[in-house]
């Protein structure tokens, strides 16, 4: 039976209806053959909070998918979201060196520094500036109708709402808009927010009008679903740091097969893909064919009556082996620290340079260009 569960997390995951849903879906199909005729259309934003470590529910999940997206020709902007990081939490934790090390991951996944502009909110002052008008263009019951916002402040367990969570998915449409990205690569719990930076883009228009005569100040950015692939943590639950069930992009070949070693499997020695009736097999089974290309039913055959021992030592092979030049990347890069602060130095300059460029026309088209 599959695990029936009502915690916060899974409503955040079903928090968009199925009818936007399917359009999205429909309308990310359409995206991706938009993307194959001309790539240069596009200016893609992702975000990620740098409250831990990348593990493989993040590579698998999308950052392997914004590498392809940037091979295939897409320029990319790759926010590191430090301001969301006090949405539902009180301290920042090791601020510093998660920053770091999300750097470091991005450019070890195969993220180019020299084309992709990374960068942080904190360094952005226009970014955040953005937040004044467009907080004038929502309305409080439209904040508190989000659904991810609701499923957040659930998931915190008794804490008040804040002014920074009901108010993020504001400064997340400011992320979007300000640098002009059209394509916004994104899970299903980011859904709302990216419609609510679509209303904040048409109405800024509408009641504060333009900078230059026919163009809007914003471009109305679309999401892409990711096709990727969701993998569970080694337990079945949620992939999560908290938890304990993740395998980090940085963690060594020797503590990703100790992981891997306690993962949860069954009682059944015979190994099948049943995603329904045994998802801790099938989800080990799953990383083993993202890892190797090959099908999981063929990998579940290989192994035959072999149980979970086989299976466990055939799911550590196949990521050590797909994790080794990232890994090896990775120490290299821990070597030069002076150059991935300089890539984050450059890609903040960059930022800021459009955020500028943005918010003067915000102040023409709002005629405070004193
Ligand atoms: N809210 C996103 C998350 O929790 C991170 C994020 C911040 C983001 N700004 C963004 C995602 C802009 C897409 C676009 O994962």
């Amino acid at each position: 039976m599959a695990p029936v569960s009502t915690t916060a997390e899974d409503k955040l995951s079903r928090s968009t209806d199925s009818a936007s849903l399917a359009r999205a879906i429909a309308r990310s199909a359409e995206i991706e053959v938009a993307i194959d005729e001309d790539p240069s259309r596009f200016r893609v934003l992702t975000g990620d909070r740098p409250t831990g470590h990348l593990h493989l529910g993040h590579y698998f999940g999308t950052v392997k998918n914004r590498v392809e997206l940037q091979a295939r020709g897409v320029e990319t902007w790759q926010l590191i979201a430090d301001y969301q990081v006090i949405t539902d939490r009180d301290g920042i934790g090791p601020l510093r060196e998660r920053v770091l090390s999300l750097i470091t991951d991005y450019i070890a996944a195969g993220m180019d520094p020299e084309r992709a502009t990374i960068f942080t909110h904190s360094a952005v002052p226009a970014l955040n500036q953005l937040l004044l008008p467009f907080l004038s263009l929502v309305t409080e019951s439209e904040l508190h109708r989000n659904p991810t916002v609701k499923a957040e402040l659930e998931a915190t367990e008794g804490r008040a709402m804040s002014g920074l969570l009901l108010t993020y998915p504001v400064h997340q449409a400011a992320d979007i808009l300000f640098c002009k990205a059209n394509l916004v690569p994104v899970g299903q719990d980011q859904l709302p927010h990216l419609e609510q930076a679509r209303l904040i883009a048409t109405r800024f228009d509408k009641r504060y009008g333009r900078a230059h005569q026919d163009t809007p100040v914003f471009r109305r950015p679309e999401a892409l679903l990711s096709k990727a692939a969701h993998v569970l943590g080694l337990d079945g639950e949620k992939m999560s740091k908290s938890r304990g069930n993740t395998i980090e992009l940085r963690m060594s070949a020797d503590e990703t097969a100790k992981r891997l070693k306690k993962a949860k499997t069954d009682a059944d020695r015979v190994i099948t893909f049943d995603p329904v009736n045994r998802p801790e097999v099938s989800n080990l089974l799953l990383m083993a064919s993202l890892a190797s290309g090959e099908a999981p039913e063929t990998i579940a055959d290989e192994i035959g009556d072999g149980g979970g021992g086989a299976l466990k030592a055939r799911v550590t092979e196949a990521l050590n082996d797909m994790l080794a030049p990232i890994r090896a990347r990775r120490a290299e890069l821990e070597q030069n620290e002076d150059y991935l602060w300089d890539v984050l130095r450059r890609g903040n300059e960059r930022a800021n340079e459009v955020a500028n460029a943005t918010l003067d026309d915000v102040r023409i088209a709002m005629h405070m260009n004193y």
